[in-house]
């Protein structure tokens, strides 16, 4: 069988997907390896879930740093590390369009909607507000645009009567776990 694909995650905050995703390369045909997981956020939770695991981490505040350069440092990073394949999992920051470019096709990230409704943030809120019976998540490929790129897969849940932000979110996360697994395990095996 091909090496695994050398796979970073890149996180902003509490880490659940990535975990989720860490413990899907787990399985012994899994097509990929978490080989790095990097933070712009030095105490984001998810770096300590990420050690716990046995997965190497690096953490840099992009505070002070144009984007560009603060994107150089990322790409440095995994460069060294041999990192084939990057998966975005609350990473909170938009990527420069010349790291992007660096890594065509190679990015893919996990949004909590069914895009293209409702790029940007508060996808929740915004699909209640709006009455719609059902929301989700989509994971896409990354391109320059925000949460524009190609969408390789979809799950859904209704909204329920009496759903709040924090409900649906609960009920997304769960289908964002299972998705992200699922999806990056495939697109990784279309790779070798
Ligand atoms: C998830 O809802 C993801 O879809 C969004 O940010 C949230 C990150 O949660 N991009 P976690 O850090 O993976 O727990």
């Amino acid at each position: 069988m091909a090496e695994p694909v050398r796979v970073a995650i890149l996180i902003s905050g509490r880490g659940s997907n990535m975990l989720s995703l860490v413990r899907a390369s787990r399985a012994a045909d899994s097509p990929y390896q978490v080989v790095r997981v990097l933070s712009n956020v030095e105490d984001a939770p998810g770096l300590r879930l990420a050690a716990e695991e046995g997965v190497a981490t690096w953490t840099r505040s992009h505070r002070g740093m144009k984007r560009a350069e603060f994107d150089a440092l990322i790409d440095a990073e995994l460069r060294a590390a041999q990192v084939e394949l990057l998966a975005l999992a609350g990473y909170m920051r938009l990527l420069s369009p010349e790291f992007i470019a660096g890594w065509e096709g190679r990015i893919l990230n996990i949004h909590p909607s069914l895009l293209p409704l409702y790029k940007g943030l508060d996808t929740h809120q915004r699909a209640i507000e709006g009455g719609d019976t059902e929301a989700g998540c989509s994971v896409h490929v990354v391109t320059a645009e925000l949460d524009d790129g190609p969408v390789i897969a979809q799950a859904r849940v209704p909204i329920l009567p009496g759903d709040t932000t924090d409900s649906l979110a609960e009920r997304v996360l769960e289908e964002e776990h299972r998705l992200y697994a699922e999806a990056l395990t495939e697109y990784a095996r279309s790779l070798r």
